[in-house]
C-alpha cells in the first residue's frame, strides 16, 4: 500500500484552493492567556440550533420490501425466484423505526438527523461510505477519505470546481452525461472530446485508447493554443449513454497515461454496481446461477474502480445513492485523496452546506437496521442486479429476434453493467446524411410511441461525433413490467423496419 503525499495541488483550481472556512460561532482559538484551562462542561449559548424538543417529529417508521417489485401489482416473473432465494430466518423484518434518541452509535437518531450537522456528512454515513469502498473498491493508497454529497450531480459540480480554472482543459468521452458540460462551462473550462468506438467490427468497444494516447503525445500539434489537460472525466462502467464498460486492462493504460501526462481521473460511476451477465434469452423465471454470492460478485463480476489502481492519489470517484436506493434522496459521496476532500468541503460549506439530514438518516438506518451493514447492502444490490439483468434480457430479446435485426438494419450493444443499451442504426453504405436520417427516424419513434435518446443529444461536440452519432440510447429502468418492455422493444424495431423499407423516409 502506497502512502501518498498529495502532490497535485497544481491540478486544483486557484479558486478552490483559496477558500477558507471558519464559523462565526467558533470560540477563540489562538492567544490563550497564561493559566487558561477549558471548562469540563461548557454550556452552549452560541450555536443557533433549535433543541430537538422543538422538532414536530418524534419517530419515523420506514416500511420496506425484501426485494424490488415485491409489492408491485404486476409482479415480474423474475422476482418469484428471488423470493425463494431469501434464506430462511435471514430477513430482518420489513419495518425500521427511528427514534428521537438511540444508543447504537451506528444509528442516526431523530435528534441528530434533523439537526444542523457536519458539512462533510453525518459521521455514521461517512463511515459506512468508507467501509463500503474498502469492501468494493479499496484504493491502492491509504490517505483517502469521503465526503457526502447531494448526489452525483452535486459531486460533479464540486469536482469541476475542484479542478477547473478558466481555460483549463478536461478530456471527456465524446458521448457523455451532458449536464456535466454545463459544470465545465460554468468554471470556464474547455471540454475536449475523446473518440469512442461503437462498432464491434472495428475493435474493442468504448474509449479508443490509441486515440487518447496519440492526442496526449502530440498535444501541442493537435490542439495548438490549448493547455495540457488537467483531468479526464469518464463514466467507466455501464457508460451513459453507450452502456459500454472499460475492461481493467484499458483502465490500467488510461491510469498510466494519467501519471505520465499528469492529470486527474474523474470517475463517475452511478451504474457500476449493477454488473450484468451477458445477454441470454429470457426464460420467464431467473436461473439461480445468476444470483451471486457476495465474494464471487466482488471478485469476478464487479469491474474494479480506478481507485484500485491509484497509487498516486489522482482519482476522484463520484458515487450516488440515486440508482441503488432512490434519486429523490439527493444523496451520494465523493472518494478522493484527503487534501482534495478537504478542498471540496470548503466549497460544500459555500454551496450546499450539509446534505439533507432526513435522507442521511433514512439511508444509514435502513442499511444498518434492515440490511445489517455493508454486506447486507451488497445483497440488496445483487437483488437489483438480477432484476435489471432480466429486464435487459426481455428488452433486448425484442431486438435480437426482430426482422430489423435479421435484415441488418440495426445492431445492439449488450451492456455488461447498468441500465442503458445502445442501438446502432446501420445505414446502408453511401448514406451521406446519416445525421438528418437519425433525426428523421426519431420522429418515427415518436409516431410509433416509444421514447429514446439520440446519441447526438449527448455529444460533447456534434461535429466531432457526426460519424458516430447513428445510435440511440435505450433504458430498461423505468418500465412497469415485462409487457411494457416487450411492447416498447416491438415499437422500436417496427419503426426501424418501416423506415428502412420506405427507403429511409418517414
Ligand atoms: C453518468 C451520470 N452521472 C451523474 C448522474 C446524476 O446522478 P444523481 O441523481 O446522483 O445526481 C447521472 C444521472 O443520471 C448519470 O447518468
Amino acid at each position: 500500500m502506497t502512502v501518498t503525499v498529495f502532490e497535485h495541488d497544481h491540478l486544483l483550481s486557484e479558486r478552490a484552493k483559496a477558500r477558507s472556512f471558519s464559523h462565526f460561532s467558533q470560540g477563540p482559538t489562538d492567544g490563550a492567556p497564561e493559566g487558561f484551562k477549558p471548562h469540563p462542561k461548557p454550556l452552549a449559548l452560541h450555536w443557533g440550533m433549535p433543541n430537538p424538543g422543538f422538532f414536530p417529529i418524534d419517530s419515523i417508521d420506514v416500511n420496506l420490501v425484501d426485494y424490488p417489485f415485491q409489492k408491485s401489482l404486476s409482479l415480474p416473473t423474475t422476482n418469484a425466484s428471488v423470493e425463494s432465494l431469501i434464506p430462511q430466518g435471514k430477513s430482518t423484518g420489513r419495518s425500521v423505526t427511528i427514534a428521537k434518541k438511540e444508543d447504537d452509535a451506528d444509528i442516526i437518531d431523530i435528534s441528530r438527523g434533523l439537526q444542523y450537522s457536519e458539512v462533510e456528512g453525518l459521521p455514521q454515513l461517512r463511515q459506512f461510505a468508507r467501509d463500503f469502498i474498502k469492501r468494493t473498491h479499496a484504493p491502492a493508497y491509504s490517505d483517502w477519505d469521503v465526503i457526502i454529497t447531494t448526489g452525483a450531480g452535486d459531486g460533479l459540480n464540486k469536482s469541476a470546481d475542484l479542478i477547473l480554472d478558466p481555460e483549463d482543459v478536461i478530456l471527456i468521452e465524446e458521448f457523455t452525461f451532458s449536464p456535466f458540460l454545463s459544470n465545465v462551462k460554468a468554471n470556464g473550462g474547455i471540454a475536449v472530446p475523446l473518440k469512442l468506438n461503437l462498432d464491434a467490427e472495428s475493435g474493442p468497444l468504448g474509449l479508443d485508447i490509441d486515440y487518447l494516447q496519440n492526442l496526449l503525445e502530440n498535444w501541442s500539434e493537435l490542439k495548438p493554443g490549448l493547455k495540457k489537460p488537467k483531468a479526464i472525466y469518464t463514466i467507466p462502467t455501464g457508460q451513459n449513454p453507450t452502456g459500454v464498460t472499460q475492461p481493467v486492462e484499458l483502465r490500467r493504460k488510461v491510469y498510466d497515461l494519467a501519471v505520465k501526462h499528469d492529470f486527474i481521473i474523474l470517475e463517475d460511476d452511478p451504474y457500476g454496481y449493477l454488473a450484468l451477465p451477458k445477454y441470454s434469452k429470457p426464460e420467464g423465471l431467473l436461473r439461480l446461477g445468476q444470483f451471486l454470492e457476495i465474494d464471487e460478485y466482488l471478485e469476478s463480476h464487479l469491474t474494479p474502480s480506478y481507485l484500485t489502481l491509484d497509487t498516486t492519489g489522482r482519482v476522484v470517484r463520484i458515487e450516488t445513492f440515486s440508482k441503488l436506493f432512490a434519486p429523490g434522496l439527493r444523496l451520494g459521496f465523493i472518494v478522493a485523496q484527503k487534501r482534495a476532500i478537504d478542498v471540496i468541503g470548503k466549497y460544500a460549506a459555500l454551496v450546499t452546506r450539509s446534505p439533507s439530514g432526513t435522507s442521511q438518516l433514512i439511508v444509514q438506518n435502513v442499511i444498518q437496521k434492515k440490511f445489517g451493514g455493508v454486506d447486507g447492502w451488497i445483497e440488496w444490490i445483487l437483488k437489483m442486479r438480477v432484476t435489471y439483468a432480466h429486464r435487459r434480457d426481455v428488452l433486448l430479446s425484442q431486438f435480437y429476434e426482430s426482422d430489423a435485426y435479421k435484415k441488418g438494419y440495426l445492431d445492439v450493444i449488450d451492456p455488461s453493467a447498468g441500465m442503458f443499451a445502445s442501438v446502432i442504426i446501420k445505414f446502408p453504405e453511401g448514406t451521406t446524411d446519416a445525421d438528418a436520417k437519425t433525426k428523421l427516424l426519431n420522429w418515427k419513434f415518436v409516431a410509433f410511441g416509444v421514447g429514446v435518446v439520440p446519441g447526438a443529444n449527448m455529444a460533447v461536440d456534434k461535429d466531432f461525433s457526426a460519424e458516430r452519432s447513428n445510435f440511440y440510447r435505450i433504458t430498461f429502468a423505468p418500465a412497469n413490467d415485462d409487457e411494457e418492455l416487450t411492447e416498447a422493444g416491438q415499437r422500436f424495431v417496427g419503426a426501424v423496419e418501416e423506415f428502412f423499407e420506405k427507403g429511409l423516409k418517414f
